[in-house]
């Protein structure tokens, strides 16, 4: 395996490369500049300078650095639960997230498919909040689960009544009979001419669900997302399934979650829509995700209105990163904005030595100077 460059070596013992260079002439080694040395090599020019080599794996130190420090029981309050609504194209995913929030996201798609991952929270007339993310297709909670992320309490399915289950529908199921995640199933457009219901209750039953009417533990409600039929009743299926769920978090730590989407907005600089877990998130405070940080220069609701705050299971808009992070990534505020660079920087040179397929990920980090 081989390690650092030559270049990289010698800024680590603080001398040039040309040094570096015609040491290993004189022990018989011809490189370059940018060449990459192997274990051997290193250890044999840094002792030539007087220097002991110590190959830590850093990917494995990052890891338990990080290890979550776990919550005490008497901090933990209650949270909103997070619900993904998924689906078949066209079977009113974006239309049911419309009808709820009562805005207007179909109008303004373009050609009304959804775009991106939207996440929104909306204040029940009961007083209380569900979070929502609508995903396209399944990309995104895809990808979020291949790195490992958990974002989703519950998962609504929705099925269009006067369709069937569909390739898509399945593959909603089994994501989120994967990721151990609870369902409720919404019949959707039950006001269509041909809407049948009951033969999307069979097609369940044949792959095993049976709904509660049919005498399983499946919540699944009818509803008409166009004309808002039966809403209500979907609503407090949810959160009946929050409930039992029992979901806790502690608002008064230092937050952490995970990002939904990032991008680079040409105004504003790099744009994060997160959605924060644990702790409450506050502008000013220094966030790092994956090899990228920054302060929060301002925090905006699904709405677009700055709030200051972001309690568990809120998602908002930040601005103030360095970078994109991948959707999926995870995110932790850090009081100390050394230690939070150094993480990053870190993570960073993890990943530039895993893009040079570095085959073991393990870094020359550290040489101490031998006494
Ligand atoms: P993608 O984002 O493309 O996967 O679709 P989607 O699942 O978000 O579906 P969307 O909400 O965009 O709805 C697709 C079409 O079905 C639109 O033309 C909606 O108006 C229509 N639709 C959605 N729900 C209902 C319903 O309850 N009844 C009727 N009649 N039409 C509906
Ligand atoms: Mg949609």
């Amino acid at each position: 395996t081989e390690f650092i460059s030559v270049s990289e070596l010698a800024n680590l013992m603080d001398v040039s490369f040309a040094e570096v260079i015609s040491k290993c002439m004189g022990l018989g080694i011809m490189v370059s500049i940018n060449q990459r040395l192997d274990a051997e090599v290193i250890e044999l020019v840094a002792s030539e300078f007087g220097f002991d080599v110590e190959f830590i794996d850093m990917e494995k130190q990052l890891e338990m650095e990080e290890e979550e420090d776990v919550d005490n029981e008497e901090d933990l309050q209650f949270r909103s639960p997070i619900v993904t609504i998924m689906g078949h194209v066209d079977h009113g995913k974006t239309s049911l997230l419309d009808y709820i929030r009562n805005a207007s996201v179909v109008a303004g798609e373009a050609g009304g498919i959804t775009q991106h991952i939207g996440a929104y929270q909306v204040k029940l007339p009961g007083g209380k909040d569900i979070t929502f993310l609508d995903t396209p297709g399944h990309e995104a909670f895809t990808a979020m689960r291949a790195r490992g992320a958990k974002v989703t309490d519950i998962a609504v399915i929705v099925i269009a009544a006067d369709d069937a289950i569909m390739p898509q529908t399945r593959e909603a199921i089994s994501h989120a009979q994967a990721a151990g995640v609870p369902m409720i199933f919404a019949i959707n457009k039950i006001d269509k001419d041909g809407a049948n219901p009951q033969k999307i209750y069979e097609q369940l039953a044949q792959m095993n669900l049976l709904v509660e009417a049919w005498g399983g533990k499946f919540q699944s409600q009818e509803i008409s997302a166009k004309q808002g039929l039966n809403i209500d009743l979907l609503l407090e299926k949810i959160l009946l399934e929050a409930e039992i769920l029992d979901l806790k978090a502690n608002p008064n730590r230092e937050a952490s979650g995970t990002i939904i989407e990032a991008t680079l907005d040409k105004g504003r600089g790099y744009v994060a829509t997160i959605l924060v877990q644990n702790g409450t998130l506050r502008a000013g405070d220094l966030v790092v995700s994956g090899q990228h940080f920054g302060r929060v220069k301002a925090m905006m609701n699904e709405r677009n209105k700055r709030v200051n705050e972001a309690p568990p299971s809120t998602p908002v808009l930040i601005l103030g990163l360095n970078g994109a992070p991948q959707a999926g990534e995870t995110f932790k505020v850090y009081a100390d904005e050394a230690e939070a660079k150094d993480i990053a920087n870190r993570r960073a040179q993890i990943l530039r030595e895993q893009g040079m397929r570095a085959k073991k990920h393990i870094t020359l980090d550290e040489i101490g100077r031998r006494l």
